[in-house]
């Protein structure tokens, strides 16, 4: 067992309902805690001794019990996995169309657990195409339907519809619980972060350009993760690749396209003053065309040998140190070329001591590192030239971990 989880089982009025004792009583052995929600007509079966002394808590029926801990919404928030067993074509009923007239439909309302259910009833009710458009709503959203299985019905009746042993029902209530994603920790609530990602692309004419190989996965990885982390992200966007663009778009993340570092530049300048934390990893560049063509450049005009006047273009991470604001994290990012750590390390901290920023991320680029790839690795750096952490993995482990040390900062 990984962890004890909080598990709520629905008990609705079937004759299945003795079986669900069974599952209870498993699922108790196993150290869960466990909250019995057993319908009314669920207590003509079994009633409320056998519940409470299997689960070893109350059980509880009805949305007027104890409504000072607000229990119709409480047990489902709390639950790790809700668990319907045995659930009657009513209660399939009810729970396709979101019905809440009594606690167990409250509480699967109220809860963002996953929901098993194990469904129980003569065949002919199975098979009923009411039920059976239930049941294709429910696994349409997701739910998990274990069984029903064939066999002996209630009575002489024989075929699909009998419910699932408990101990089946509990390993698949336990598998979902366990698949669950972490509840996020929101720790950077409400913060605002601007990203900027991608590189940078400065028009020679109007149909080339100088830019560089950066593709914007490492600063999407950012902003997902400061987002999931609660923050409020703006992504400037430099030329990002579709697929990181895709996936902010996806996540609902803010995102405003450049072209140039002068387009970036005015960007940082009006989103940086009420920023907590700019992460600065687009690939700028550090030089543009003095004069872009209007006109697309001719070959034979320019005969063999040409040159390109190029002027250096604003340096952003540069203007946002110059003009520090006060509980604002700064980080910036070196790519480099070097051979070893040490070369990396001696680059990196060369460029802090020009630009010192909060924090600078340092990696290794080129030799297919870096640039377009999964994973990164770097080496932190703060603002003095201390290593303060190396990190290595997907790039959104790097991120990760960069903002947990945004957050280690004094505020
Ligand atoms: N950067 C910037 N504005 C520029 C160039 C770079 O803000 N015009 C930022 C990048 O986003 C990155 C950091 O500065 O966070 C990189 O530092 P920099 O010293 O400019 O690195 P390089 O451009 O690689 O410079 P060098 O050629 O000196 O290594």
């Amino acid at each position: 067992m990984d962890r004890p989880f909080n598990i709520v089982v629905g008990v609705a009025g079937g004759i299945a309902a003795y079986k669900a004792v069974l599952l209870v009583r498993e699922l108790v052995l196993a150290g869960h805690d466990v909250r019995v929600i057993a319908t009314e007509s669920a207590l003509r079966f079994v009633g409320a001794p056998t519940w409470e002394a299997i689960s070893r808590h109350p059980v509880n029926t009805s949305i007027f019990d104890d409504v000072a801990a607000v229990r119709h919404v409480a047990l489902g928030q709390q639950a790790d996995v809700v668990v319907i067993a045995p659930a009657t074509a009513n209660t399939i009923a009810k729970l396709a169309t979101g019905l809440a007239d009594d606690l167990l439909g409250t509480t699967v309302l109220a809860s963002r657990a996953p929901l098993v259910i194990a469904p129980a009833m003569h065949t002919e009710m199975w098979q009923h195409p009411a039920t059976v458009a239930n049941i294709r709503t429910l696994a349409g959203r997701g739910v998990t339907i274990v069984g029903p299985g064939s066999g002996r019905l209630t009575g002489a009746d024989v075929g699909p519809g009998r419910m699932s042993e408990p101990e089946e029902i509990a390993a698949a209530a336990l598998a979902a619980a366990s698949a669950r994603e972490p509840a996020p920790v929101l720790d950077l609530d409400g913060r605002r972060i601007v990203v900027t990602a991608g590189g940078t692309r400065e028009p020679i004419d109007p149909v080339r350009f100088l830019g560089n190989r950066s593709s914007g996965k490492q600063g999407a990885a950012f902003a997902l993760a400061a987002r999931a982390r609660g923050a409020d992200v703006t992504v400037l966007a430099a030329n990002m690749d579709a697929a990181p663009a895709a996936a902010l778009d996806a996540a609902g993340i803010a995102r405003i396209d450049i072209e140039t570092a002068a387009e970036l530049a005015a960007e940082v300048a009006r989103l940086a003053p009420a920023a907590s934390v700019v992460v600065m990893t687009a690939a700028v560049a550090d030089f543009a065309p003095a004069e872009p063509a209007t006109r697309k450049l001719k070959k034979l005009a320019l005969g063999e040998r040409t040159e390109l006047v190029l002027t250096r273009t604003p340096d952003i991470l540069g203007d946002l140190l110059a003009h520090p604001v006060p509980g604002r994290t700064v980080v910036g990012f070196a790519a480099e070329t070097a051979a070893d750590r040490e070369e990396l390390l001696a680059l990196a901290r060369e460029k802090i001591a020009r630009k010192p920023a909060d924090l600078l991320v340092a990696n290794a680029v080129g030799g297919g590192r870096g640039f377009g790839t999964e994973d990164n690795s770097a080496v932190v750096l703060d603002s003095a030239g201390a290593v303060v952490a190396e990190v290595s993995g997907s790039k959104r482990a790097v991120a990760d971990a960069v903002l947990d040390l945004v957050l280690r900062r004094p505020a």
